[in-house]
């Protein structure tokens, strides 16, 4: 069974969150999330909800996850000794990114990105900002440097999505390829009808 990080930060994206959190354990993963504040507020705004704690977010969804508090350092995915096999954030805010970028840990999920680039494990960036300043970028091209994969939550259109819920299908399955996660979630090119 693969034990996966999910940080869920305050960029807008919540539906990429909802849809890991829902789709990390029915692929079989042992699920860590945390979530900040701010990424709670985006939650409410963007799903129309009125959930005032992480908890009640997951228990709504109905999802198995093991949650950790956003400033809880002692919590074991805080070491690098606790075995954890990918590590993914989404939405990353820029703010996140920057932090990550400059070796800040001020919360929990910032320093679980440290660990995992200091342990050279997997650590998938999913951001949706545009459009990108030069620090964004250049924070991205250190944290690519340093060993993560920054992927933007851009969907493709080659697989004739019909649905929101495909193309957010889409950008979990592209991730799920990172983590090496076998997947059915979208189509891939070479399986579509117009592929020659
Ligand atoms: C509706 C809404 C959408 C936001 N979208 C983004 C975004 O796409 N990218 C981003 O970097 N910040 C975005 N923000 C701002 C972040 O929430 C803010 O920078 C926050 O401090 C991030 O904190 P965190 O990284 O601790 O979660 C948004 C805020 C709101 C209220």
């Amino acid at each position: 069974m693969k034990r996966v990080f999910l940080g869920v930060t305050g960029a807008s994206g919540a539906v990429y969150a909802k849809d890991l959190i829902e789709k990390l354990p029915a692929h079989g993963c042992e699920l860590h999330l945390c979530i900040t504040p701010d990424a709670l507020t985006n939650i409410n705004l963007e799903l129309q909800k009125n959930y005032t704690a992480q908890e009640e977010f997951l228990s709504d969804i109905g999802a198995k996850a093991t949650l950790h508090d956003y400033k809880n350092f002692a919590a074991p995915v805080s070491s690098g000794s606790f075995m954890v096999d990918s590590y993914i954030i989404a939405p990353a805010s820029m703010g996140f990114i920057g932090r990550a970028a400059g070796g800040i840990s001020s919360n929990l999920i910032e320093r679980c990105a440290d660990v995992a680039m200091k342990e050279r494990r997997k650590l998938v960036i999913l951001f949706r900002e545009m459009p990108l300043n030069l620090i964004h970028l250049e924070n991205m091209a250190l944290l690519t440097r340093a060993g993560a994969v920054i992927m933007p939550a851009a969907p493709a259109f080659y697989h004739n999505p019909a649905s929101i819920n495909e193309l957010i299908s889409f950008v979990t399955g592209k991730i799920f390829d990172i983590i090496e996660i076998e997947h059915n979630l979208y189509k891939r090119w070479g399986e579509t009808p117009q592929s020659v």
